[in-house]
């Protein structure tokens, strides 16, 4: 059978930001910004960018600015369009998305990745899907979405982006059993949800970037709870391995973890010195407090 094409994918976007507290009292963890856009326009667009047509947020309380960001700003546009400001205007058209491929379900209670996902099980249907959390904030010249995309072509199953970390921080992580270790793709031939240091299989960890199969949702639906007392996408994945390909994708990139506030800097630092109106900025206030 051809493979189905990967048109789809969600957004978890449910989770209570604790580490961002109080900025994140009222206020989505993904609408904070990194330079002048929000985590979760950048998530939108790397999934764009990797042919995704359809996307889910998983939502929950608190959350539906995220769903209004999506919408069209009517009263803003038009008053921009009134005042003659093009520039401001193409920037907030220039994120525009087509009307019907945004998707929002609810989780009325945030507990656990595997949770979340199985809240978007009637969008998914029979269909490969994407998932990308937006506070893994990816810095890549190909989208991360779009590289797991073509190893999903390339292996007809299951992809995970991975990287290495030191030891002693894989407790806090997904961390890969590796059946072989091909460099740019690893099979795989078990999964665990932050391991004790001393059990860890691998250094190898699971980011926040999968294209998954659609038999995860049967697993997720036996709601057994993992690691933290919460529903654990891990665990469902691996349950996956032996009845379908399951690898590893060594992406090509950097990612900043912008749900740690350390992340959240760095990332801050590294998107203005990438944009060629900020950098020199950017390098003079850097050395102020080198
Ligand atoms: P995190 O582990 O970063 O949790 O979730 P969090 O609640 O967002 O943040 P902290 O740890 O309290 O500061 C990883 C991703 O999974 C989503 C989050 O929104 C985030 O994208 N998530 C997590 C859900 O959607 N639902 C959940 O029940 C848990």
């Amino acid at each position: 059978m051809p493979l189905k094409p990967l048109k789809k994918a969600v957004l978890p976007v449910a989770g209570l930001g604790t580490r961002f507290l109080p900025a994140t009292k009222t206020m989505a963890k993904e609408m904070l910004p990194i330079v002048d856009k929000p985590l979760i326009q950048y998530a939108v667009e790397e999934a764009r960018a990797a042919g995704i047509e359809q996307i889910c947020l998983i939502t929950g309380r608190g959350k539906t600015m995220l769903v209004d960001h999506f919408d069209i700003a009517y009263e803003l546009e038009k008053t921009l369009a009134e005042r003659g400001k093009e520039k401001e205007l193409a920037a907030l058209r220039a994120d525009a998305v087509l009307p019907g491929s945004v998707f929002s379900v609810r989780q009325q209670v945030p507990m656990g990745l595997g949770h979340a996902i199985w809240c978007a099980r009637a969008f998914i249907a029979d269909d490969p899907f994407a998932i990308l959390l937006p506070d893994d904030l990816m810095q890549c010249e190909v989208s991360c979405t779009a590289q797991l995309a073509d190893a999903y072509r390339e292996t007809g199953g299951n992809v995970v982006a991975i990287e290495e970390v030191p030891r002693d921080r894989v407790n806090r992580y997904g961390v890969l059993d590796v059946a072989e270790d091909r460099g740019r793709l690893v099979s795989v031939k078990g999964l665990v949800e932050k391991p004790p240091i001393e059990k860890a299989p691998s250094n190898l960890t699971i980011i926040g970037r999968y294209v998954l199969m659609p038999e995860v949702i049967g697993h997720l639906a036996r709601m057994e709870k993992g690691a933290g007392g919460e529903v654990q996408l891990t665990d469902s994945m691996a349950k996956l391995i032996g009845t379908q390909p399951f690898h590893g994708l060594r992406y090509e990139g950097r990612r900043f973890d912008c749900g740690d506030k350390a992340g959240f800097l760095e990332a801050q630092v590294a998107f203005a010195l990438a944009r060629p109106d900020l950098a020199p900025a950017m390098r003079d206030i850097l050395k102020r407090y080198g």
